[in-house]
């Protein structure tokens, strides 16, 4: 799930999601490809994103495709968990 703003060139990733059975076999970095073709298609310049601190999984996705962390948010999340505030140029 990717939002959009009008007169904003940068989109966010708001969800990414595999089925559990389906993990590890690259289902994610293709989502992920699609999100930002579809973004820059769409005249983004940035795509920003949110990520729980104890999810080294999505981290780990983020990071070798060039998204680099800004920022981190604690507190962001309903428990109590820490955000960390990722970016990539598209
Ligand atoms: C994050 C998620 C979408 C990745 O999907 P996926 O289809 O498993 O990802 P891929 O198979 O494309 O893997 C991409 C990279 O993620 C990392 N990765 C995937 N599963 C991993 C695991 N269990 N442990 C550590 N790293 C992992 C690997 O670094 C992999 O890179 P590589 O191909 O160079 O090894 C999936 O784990 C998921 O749905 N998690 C639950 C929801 C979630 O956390 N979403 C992100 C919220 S910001």
């Amino acid at each position: 799930v990717v939002f959009l703003r009008k007169g904003s060139a940068r989109a966010r990733l708001y969800s990414l999601a595999v089925a559990a059975a389906l993990r590890g076999h690259g289902i994610g970095g293709v989502l992920l490809d699609a999100c930002e073709n579809d973004a820059r298609e769409r005249g983004c310049t940035h795509l920003r994103l949110e990520v729980r601190s104890d999810n080294a999984a999505a981290q780990r996705l983020y990071q070798r495709r060039g998204y680099r962390k800004f920022a981190s948010r604690p507190g962001f999340y309903e428990d109590g968990a820490t955000a960390l505030c990722y970016e990539k140029i598209l």
